[in-house]
């Protein structure tokens, strides 16, 4: 048989074939087909992925699999289109589908494509048949499997359909994807694909958080691109996947080269963090330790939370997922359950990964909103899903959220279990304040030990990092269009000059302190301060 040139690569491959070795234990929508729950809602991309699961559980169970869609009705799961011979359009209609579902005598599996449109507009009648159905089927043999990229769910069905999300695929999925491709191309005499075992891992590797298609369709692309597998692969697929990960709309693969030494202070946490750094590694599984689930930052503004979260992934060597959870409920983004699903799902795929939240409370204001945008109950299962998979996951996955407006955040986040620790920032210690003059200066080419550190971090008694880090870059401007050098007196002069934050919201952040004490752990150790032993003073 003659191979197919180039080209014909980039057009989908076909769905892989029942050789799939079966999940070494069994998934959860196995389960619910042995329990019989009547009515199961998989939400999913992945069509065919479902209808393959759901063939390979009826071969086990001995039942017979139909698919629905609105163009073929109800035929046997695999059917081809054009050799349907059985095919019954009345059942085009979903009524008539369902009825046909009731009056079937045999156990049997039902895939139902596409059906959520008929949820979605309240279908009155659809919605009272499903209702039937769930009755009748409780005693039966029978399931039906809702496949849809979508939740719709009117209220009347919430106690009827059992809702599971369909897990992305795993790495041994892609292995096989791969050496099929590898298979159906190898005979192209201008395709390069003899690659080494090392080289598939590390494909396989860079698919983690993609469907099934869309791999497919990277792997199509880079021997389009390249005639081959090799290391430009892994650019193309990384590329393709920071694109398909950012067009779910919440999720960013964020590249940061900030390291330890960008964060002046804060001694505790970086040796909380420092002491976590091997926590993902197989030594630390064998060892018995788990896997830490993740860490709230809590402080005054411009103190460096957001700056410690982009670290954490250089100090582990992880990449780092920005999680947008202020466009949660932006009517930018689809269905907000959707995405947080997606984007949950995906995190889990390419775990170990850091999973970053800025201003977390942010969207829990956003979600109690007035707004006419936000719809109470969206919100609720949203924060509901959220908090379940804080609580209960078990993937390598960890979580660094940050906050500075307590009084946003619902005590639930703040329950024991959803993070391992929560740290409060607060504005640096005289001895941090020179930390961060030294951080700021050496950034920017110049030598800390030519400025007069103590007297500037003194001068800077309630400033923030971002405000120091201001002063610098304000006092450099100066400096450069007097045609001089940067001096810590035009240092100080720049300071004076600023009214620092922590004086026009004293009340803001003494309350913060207060809730703090106690109940959140201190970032900075209480002798790291130097100056009265730790204690701050808001006013010069
Ligand atoms: N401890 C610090 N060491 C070095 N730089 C700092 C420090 N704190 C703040 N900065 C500087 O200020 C900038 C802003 O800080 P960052 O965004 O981390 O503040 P934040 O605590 O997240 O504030 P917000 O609550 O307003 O989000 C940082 O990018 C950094 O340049
Ligand atoms: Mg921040």
């Amino acid at each position: 048989m003659p191979k197919p040139p180039p080209q014909a690569v980039s057009k989908p491959v076909a769905v892989p074939q029942p050789a799939l070795p079966a999940k070494p234990q069994m998934s959860e929508l196995e389960v619910l087909i042995r329990a019989r729950y009547p009515l199961v809602y998989v939400i999913s991309w992945e069509e065919q992925r479902v209808l393959h699961q759901v063939t390979q559980i009826g071969a086990k169970l001995n039942k017979s699999v139909f698919e629905w869609s609105i163009n073929t009705g109800l035929v046997p799961a695999g059917t081809n289109l054009q050799a349907q011979k059985q095919r019954d359009a009345a059942t085009e209609d979903p009524l008539v589908a369902l009825g046909n579902v009731i009056d079937h005598v045999e156990p049997a599996l039902y895939v139902f494509k596409d059906f959520h449109p008929f949820l979605k507009c309240q279908n009155m009648s659809v919605v009272r048949r499903l209702r039937e159905v769930a009755s009748s089927l409780k005693n039966t043999y029978k399931t039906i499997v809702i496949v849809s990229p979508m939740l719709e769910m009117p209220p009347e069905l919430e106690k009827d359909i059992t809702i599971i999300d369909f897990d992305l695929p795993r790495a041994n999925d892609f292995t096989l994807l791969l050496q099929r491709i590898v298979e159906e191309v190898k005979g192209n005499p201008k395709l390069k694909v003899n690659i080494n075992g090392q080289m598939k891992e590390q494909i396989v590797h860079a698919l983690l958080g993609l469907t099934l298609a869309e791999a497919e369709n990277v792997l199509a692309k880079t021997l389009v691109q390249h005639y081959g597998f090799g290391p430009e692969s892994l650019e193309v697929i990384n590329a393709e996947k920071r694109q398909i990960i950012r067009k779910s709309g919440l999720l960013e693969y964020y590249d940061t080269d900030e390291n330890m030494s960008s964060v002046g202070g804060l001694d505790s946490l970086k040796s909380w963090l420092l002491k976590r750094s091997v926590a993902f590694s197989d030594r630390a599984r064998e060892y018995g330790l788990p896997a830490p689930k993740g860490v709230l930052l809590l402080g005054v503004q411009g103190c460096g939370k957001s700056l410690m979260a982009k670290t954490v992934s250089n100090i582990w060597n992880l990449p780092l997922l920005r999680f947008d959870v202020g466009r949660v409920f932006g009517s930018l983004v689809g269905s907000s359950e959707q995405n947080i699903r997606r984007a949950i799902q995906v995190a889990e795929s390419v775990a170990p990964v850091v999973f970053w939240i800025d201003e977390i409370d942010k969207a829990f204001r956003g979600s109690r909103g007035s707004g006419a945008s936000t719809d109470a109950g969206t919100s609720a299962r949203v924060f509901s899903t959220f908090l379940t998979w804080m609580s209960e996951k078990k993937s390598p996955v960890f979580v660094i959220a940050t906050a500075n407006d307590i009084s946003a955040l619902p005590p639930e986040l703040l329950r024991k279990g959803r993070f391992d620790e929560i740290f409060f920032v607060d504005l640096p210690t005289s001895g941090e304040r020179q930390d961060v003059f030294r951080v700021h200066l050496s950034k920017r080419k110049m030598d800390p030990a030519k400025f007069d550190l103590e007297t500037l971090a003194r001068t800077a008694d309630g400033y923030s990092g971002a405000e120091i880090e201001e002063a610098i870059i304000s006092s450099m401007f100066d400096a450069f269009y007097d045609k001089q050098e940067l001096t810590s007196e035009r240092l100080l002069s720049s300071l004076h000059q600023t009214v620092p934050l922590s004086r026009t919201m004293k009340e803001d952040i003494d309350a913060l302190r207060q809730w703090a004490a106690g109940r959140a752990h201190p970032a900075t150790s209480p002798d790291a301060g130097q100056e009265g032993q730790g204690q701050r003073r808001l006013e010069i």
